[in-house]
């Protein structure tokens, strides 16, 4: 009875939910660059104001270490909001932590976007693009969007019930470091820890669906260690007609040393790196198989061709993305790279390097070994400097919990589909550090699509995505009030 009067709020509300997204979308809360600390303290305060207008308690709390606020590189942090409903006296439902970010991503390249990454536009689908009006903006579906639709279902049922979040128990948190590592939300969770412990379940909207109308259910998410290593040479950049070929370039040595990460079948070489992964059952394969991903177009989509279909041998596509590790390079540099020529050999040269994880393997062994593996590789003459900048573990949920069947049943009332099982590539920290700390396990249900061109310029949300998105929230909350 109830999910039907939220609904109705929502309907009527659709347009000034839109308007709420782009105000908190103009709101530029870059967590990576200490001169945007402010925008992300007040990207924290509207997120705070929204939760306090759905009637809950919300607080904007200091994070990281005080002397610093807002710059990360320092120790410093970004604020944590943290929003609470009590929960009706008789409400019999889990107590449900809902964990979101506010930072977003860096804009650059600047110059590929189409409008301001902060003055967000709505606009029609082009030819060819698929789906309907869209929102461009940073942080459009990653991740206040998403954190938004779950916001106006808590309004919906507030102004439905008249009581926060309809009379579920919840706790918010909302970090502002996410696309940063998280560097202070594991200290503040378990500085926190009895505000968290008591949570039974974590839901996370923040990833995306099968596709356009097919809406998902995450089980599973991968875990990652990411480093960065640098290669010293000569204590001085040398002209390479004089030294070429009397001693190392430590462009090229790294380069040795890298391309060695991977055999001839694409599987990663570190010994050891495979020891903690579980086999993909039989029955995973299968079911997976069954969604029917399309690969090669997939490939178009993002200009590849059909032999473009690489990776580790003897796994399909969403086999490698979604069941198995990998090792990345994600960043290479080094010696000249302005206009024109200049005959040099570096002192240096880097290159960033991450691991996705999957299973049971820790990142922290994992970037263990591969430093150990770098060292064992070291180029005659030369010194590595090898950095650790963290990541998390992978988590994989368990599917036949009762919050996932109320996460199931809310999905299909919503939409009138039934949600697929997937699960992502991507990352999300948290949820590996609440299933180990607090033995939290975390749902994920997100609505992002895979053109949305997350993390890149043009980043965009679809309205009907938010859509779907609120009224599943929506009828998520009728749920665990008991259907
Ligand atoms: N929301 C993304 C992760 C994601 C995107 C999961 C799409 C599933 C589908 C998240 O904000 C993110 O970007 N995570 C980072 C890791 C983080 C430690 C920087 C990632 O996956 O690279
Ligand atoms: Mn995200
Ligand atoms: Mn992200």
């Amino acid at each position: 009875m109830s999910t039907s009067a939220a609904m109705e709020q929502l309907a009527a509300n659709t347009d000034a939910s839109v308007q709420r997204l782009l105000e908190w979308l103009s709101i530029p809360s870059i967590s990576t660059d200490p001169t945007y600390a402010e925008h992300c303290r007040n990207a924290a305060e509207w997120a705070a104001a929204q939760f306090r207008e759905c009637g809950l308690e919300a607080e904007v709390r200091p994070a990281g270490d005080p002397k610093f606020p807002g710059d990360l590189s320092k120790g410093g942090g970004h604020p944590i909001v943290v929003a609470k409903s009590a929960g009706d006296k008789d409400y019999k439902g889990p107590h449900v932590l809902f964990y979101g970010h506010y930072d977003v991503q860096p804009v650059d390249p600047i110059n590929l976007w189409e409008s301001d990454p902060f003055k967000p536009v709505i606009r029609d689908a082009r030819p060819g693009e698929g789906g309907g009006k869209r929102i461009v903006a940073r942080g459009a579906v990653d991740d206040k969007g998403q954190v938004l639709t779950f916001i106006e279902a808590l309004r919906a049922w507030k102004s439905a019930t008249g009581k926060p979040a309809g009379g579920v128990k919840f706790t918010v948190l909302l970090e502002g470091e996410e696309e940063s590592g998280s560097v202070s939300l594991e200290p503040f969770v378990m500085k926190n820890r009895a505000e968290f412990a008591d949570c039974d379940v974590c839901l996370i909207s923040d990833t995306g669906m099968l596709g356009r109308g097919k809406p998902a259910i995450t089980y599973g998410v991968r875990g990652l260690a990411y480093t960065e290593v640098t290669l010293h040479a000569s204590n001085q950049d040398l002209h390479s007609g004089l030294w070429g070929g009397r001693c190392p370039n430590p462009i090229t040595e790294l380069s040795r040393v890298l391309a060695q990460l991977h055999d001839k079948k694409r599987r990663v070489t570190l010994p050891g790196f495979y020891d903690a992964v579980v086999p993909l059952t039989k029955q995973e394969r299968a079911n997976w198989k069954a969604l029917k991903f399309n690969s090669k177009a997939a490939l178009k989509k993002i200009g590849l061709p059909p032999a473009a279909d690489i990776g580790e041998v003897g796994f399909t596509a969403m086999e490698r993305e979604w069941g198995r590790p990998t090792a990345e390079i994600n960043g290479i540099w080094g010696g000249y790279t302005g206009k024109g020529a200049k005959t040099v050999i570096p002192a240096h040269a880097s290159a960033k390097v991450s691991f996705r994880l999957v299973a049971n393997q820790d990142p922290r062994k994992i970037t263990k070994l591969f430093f150990k593996w770098c060292k064992d590789r070291t180029p005659p003459g030369c010194r590595w400097e090898l950095t650790d900048h963290h990541g998390g573990f992978g988590v994989t949920t368990p599917i036949d919990s009762e919050a996932m069947q109320a996460a199931n049943r809310a999905i299909k009332k919503a939409t009138g589909k039934a949600p697929a099982l997937i699960k992502s590539g991507g990352s999300i920290p948290v949820a590996g550090m609440l299933r180990d700390k607090l033995g939290i396990d975390t749902i994920f249900m997100g609505f992002g699509l895979d053109d949305d061109r997350v993390h890149s310029p043009n980043e965009k949300f679809e309205l009907e995505c938010f859509e779907i998105g609120k009224k599943s929230h929506a009828a998520l909350i009728g749920e665990l009030l008991g259907g």
